[in-house]
C-alpha cells in the first residue's frame, strides 16, 4: 500500500488524539496541519513533528501533496470546512456529527459525488473489531430477530457556557455530541427509523443537556436512547432479540468486549482487544477505500450519515432547538 498523506484541519483536542492514532500506522503520514492561527499551527506541528503548517485552512486545502484531510473543528464549521477541501480536490474524513443538520450534510455529499471524491463521517465506533462482530452476530441471528435495543451515552461535564459542549454557537448539546453515536448505532443494528420521539431538558445555555429518545424501526423494533452532558450514564448497549440478548460492555462506543446471553446456554463473552487509541480503525478504512479507488465506505455509507442527521433534525425540531448557524440558512 502506498503512503497516504494526511492533512489535519483544526488543532483542538480530537485532532491531537487522531494524530496519535495514526502514529503506529506505517502507511499513514501526517504531512500538514492547518489552523486559524499561526501560533496554534506551529505549536501543533512542533509537538507532533508535522513537517508543514499553515495559518489558514485554505492553505492546507491547497497543498497539492495532501491526499486526505481530517476535519476536526466544532460541528457548525464541518460543512464549510468539508466543502473547502472538496473544492480543492481533497478526499475528506469529517468528525462526527457530520454536520449540524441534514441539509448541510446533503450539500457536501452531493458535492463529493459530483466530483468523484472520497468522503466519510468519522463515526469511529463502527470500525472497531468488536463492532464487526456485532454486525456479524446480528446478521447471523445469534440472538434471533432483534426487537429492541438500549443504548446510553452520558457523562457529567461542568457547566461552562463558553465551551463547545454548551455554547449554541459551537453546536453545543448532548444530541449532536454523544446522541449521534446512539442514533448511528441504532441505525447500524435496526436500520433507518420510521419514527423518532424524544424528550429533552434544555439547560441554561438553551441546548439539550439530557434526553430520552425512542426510535421505531421497520417491523416495530424499538431503540431506547439515553444521552446527556450533565448526567453520567453506564455507557452500555444491549441488543435484545427473540433468542437472547447481547450486552456490549462499557464504554460501548469504544468497544472491547460483549456478552451473549441465550436461554438454556452459558453466557459467552467475546473479547476484541483495541489496538492503539482506536482511531487507527477508521483511518485504515479511509486508506483502504483510497487504495481501492472507492469514494464511499460501505461500513459508514453517506446516505446513512444523512439519514442519521435527518433523525436528529426531527428530534431537535420537536424540542425547539435551532442553532444560530441555522438561522441564516434558508
Ligand atoms: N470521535 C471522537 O471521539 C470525538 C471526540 C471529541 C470530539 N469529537 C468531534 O470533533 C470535533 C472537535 O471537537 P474537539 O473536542 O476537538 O474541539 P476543540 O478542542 O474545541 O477544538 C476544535 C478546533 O477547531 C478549530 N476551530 C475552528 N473554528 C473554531 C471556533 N469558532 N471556535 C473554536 N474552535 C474552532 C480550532 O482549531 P484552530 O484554532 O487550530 O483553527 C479548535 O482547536 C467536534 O465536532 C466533536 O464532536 C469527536
Amino acid at each position: 500500500m502506498r503512503t497516504v498523506r494526511w492533512g489535519i484541519l483544526g488543532t483542538g483536542g480530537i485532532a491531537r488524539t487522531f494524530v496519535d492514532g495514526l502514529g503506529p500506522m506505517p502507511e499513514a503520514e501526517v504531512l500538514a496541519v492547518g489552523s486559524r492561527s499561526e501560533a496554534s499551527a506551529a505549536a501543533f506541528a512542533g509537538e507532533r513533528g508535522i513537517p508543514r503548517q499553515y495559518a489558514a485552512y485554505e492553505h492546507l486545502a491547497a497543498d497539492p501533496d495532501v491526499d486526505v484531510v481530517y476535519v476536526a473543528t466544532p460541528h457548525p464549521f464541518h460543512a464549510e470546512n468539508v466543502e473547502l477541501c472538496l473544492r480543492a480536490g481533497k478526499a475528506v474524513l469529517c468528525e462526527k456529527p457530520f454536520s449540524v443538520n441534514a441539509a448541510e450534510a446533503e450539500n457536501v455529499v452531493g458535492l463529493a459525488r459530483d466530483r468523484g471524491l472520497f468522503l466519510m463521517e468519522g463515526m469511529w465506533t463502527r470500525f472497531f473489531p468488536l463492532m464487526e462482530e456485532v454486525r456479524r452476530l446480528v446478521s447471523d441471528g445469534t440472538v434471533g430477530e432483534v426487537k429492541m435495543l438500549n443504548v446510553d451515552f452520558g457523562f457529567r461535564a461542568d457547566l461552562d457556557p463558553a465551551s463547545r459542549l454548551f455554547d449554541p454557537a459551537l453546536g453545543g448539546g448532548a444530541l449532536l455530541d454523544v446522541g449521534v453515536y446512539c442514533v448511528s448505532f441504532a441505525s447500524m443494528v435496526l436500520g433507518r427509523p420510521t419514527r423518532a420521539l424524544g424528550l429533552s431538558h434544555l439547560g441554561e445555555t438553551g441546548v439539550d443537556e439530557q434526553a430520552s429518545i425512542v426510535l421505531e424501526h421497520e417491523g416495530g423494533s424499538l431503540a431506547n436512547l439515553s444521552i446527556g452532558t450533565r448526567t453520567a450514564t453506564p455507557q452500555e448497549a444491549t441488543i435484545m432479540g427473540t433468542g437472547g440478548y447481547v450486552r456490549i460492555h462499557s464504554p460501548w462506543w469504544r468497544p472491547k468486549s460483549m456478552t451473549v446471553s441465550r436461554p438454556g446456554a452459558d453466557d459467552e463473552t467475546i473479547e476484541a482487544p483495541v489496538s492503539g487509541n482506536g482511531f487507527g480503525y477508521e483511518a485504515a478504512e479511509v486508506m483502504a477505500c483510497l487504495e481501492r479507488g472507492v469514494t464511499e465506505s460501505a461500513v459508514m455509507p453517506l446516505d446513512e450519515t444523512v439519514a442519521v442527521m435527518r433523525t436528529m433534525d426531527g428530534l431537535r425540531a420537536a424540542w425547539g432547538l435551532v442553532y444560530p448557524s441555522e438561522k441564516t440558512q434558508s
